[in-house]
């Protein structure tokens, strides 16, 4: 009974969430149109209907609920944990928003280059993703990306990121957690890292990315729980030990890498990770993946700077990931996102 309760408390909670957010995305959309004069570019490709997408939203937060309620992984925290944070948040990225729309209309993606750290990072990461103001290396930056994230996706970034949980309960099922490392790469502002560590509090969690900024605020986002041990340092050049390591993550980072350190990074998970450990990769829809919504992904680095997104849509992860000894154990699409199961033979 408490098991179905939690059910539906985890579905009126991402109810609410999804129309916040919504809201949001409304607005945002509303202003940057006003912002940029109406000029919005129109996909050739087929996009799905508002109602398609709500549809398929609505599956993955039941699949999320259902999840709770067999006890696989514990409900979601949310952004009402923290209100006020929050609405601060959505305050400053409201506020930012005619910059970043000024920057998208000049095509200019550099104030990135005026922060110190841009000396130490690779020229493919120094650079406004998403049209983000100081791209990854300001703490500006690391506050706002969780609330323009969520309003982009309409809420559904947390839940896409959860789905990672299920194949990694599975591998953790009759194992002794306390013995297991889990690395997740590009680990940004630790929202997923948070969700790992209150599924498993004695697992060993380690957290990598580039940008300082994002992992203090990873850092911040951990607080009152077992700290993860978080490095600073590139992908596709990890400080860490051949096979020491039971299951890697990655989320939202490989579109944002050029094909070839795309393939270096696939070469370094696949060091680290021990035989028979598990990769599980989250990432943008491809492709043809559902071919229904090929015009959102011809559209996505028309309106956000993604270099090397246009590769990425169709890019052979299939291949890449077995080249690199990462065999495939199951796929799916959840939502706007492509889940990857693969295990290192
Ligand atoms: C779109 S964000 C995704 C962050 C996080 N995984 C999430 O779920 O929101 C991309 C992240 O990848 C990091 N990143 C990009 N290239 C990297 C690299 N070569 N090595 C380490 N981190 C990198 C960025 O700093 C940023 O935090």
């Amino acid at each position: 009974m408490s098991n179905t309760l939690g059910m539906a408390a985890q579905l009126a909670g991402q109810s609410l969430r999804f129309g916040w957010y919504f809201a949001l995305h409304r607005l945002v959309d509303a202003r940057t149109d006003q912002l940029g004069k109406g000029r919005r570019y129109r996909p050739e490709r087929p996009v799905p209907s508002l109602r398609e997408l709500l549809a398929d939203l609505g599956q993955l937060l039941i699949s999320d609920a259902m999840a709770v309620r067999d006890g696989i992984f514990p409900p979601m925290e949310d952004e009402a944990a923290a209100p006020l944070q929050h609405l601060f948040r959505v305050r400053r990225m409201f506020a930012d928003l005619p910059d970043a729309v000024g920057r998208r209309a000049s095509k200019d993606a550099s104030t990135v280059k005026a922060e110190a750290a841009a000396a130490d990072v690779p020229d493919y990461y120094a650079q406004d993703f998403h049209f983000q103001t100081g791209g990854y290396l300001t703490e500006e930056s690391a506050e706002l990306y969780d609330v323009q994230v969520e309003t982009l996706f309409l809420g559904a970034a947390a839940p896409m990121r959860r789905t990672l949980l299920r194949p990694i309960a599975e591998f953790v099922h009759g194992r002794d957690q306390r013995q297991l490392t889990l690395l997740d790469v590009a680990c940004g502002t630790g929202r997923f890292l948070r969700q790992v560590r209150l599924a498993y509090p004695a697992m060993v969690l380690k957290g990598l990315d580039l940008s300082r900024p994002y992992l203090e605020e990873a850092r911040r986002h951990m607080r009152g729980l077992r700290p993860a041990e978080l490095i600073e340092a590139a992908a596709e050049k990890m400080p860490l030990a051949d096979a020491s390591v039971d299951v890697v993550t990655s989320i939202f980072l490989y579109h944002e890498l050029p094909p070839d350190v795309r393939r270096q990074v696939t070469a370094e998970i696949a060091r680290v990770l021990k035989p028979g450990g598990l990769f599980v990769l989250l990432d943008s829809l491809q492709m043809g993946d559902k071919p229904g919504w090929d015009g959102l992904i011809e559209a996505f680095p028309h309106r956000f700077h993604e270099p090397y997104y246009r590769h990425y849509a169709v890019d052979d992860l299939d291949e890449m990931f077995s080249a690199a000894g990462l065999a495939p154990r199951s796929a799916s699409t959840p939502f706007l996102s492509k889940l990857m199961v693969r295990t290192k033979v």
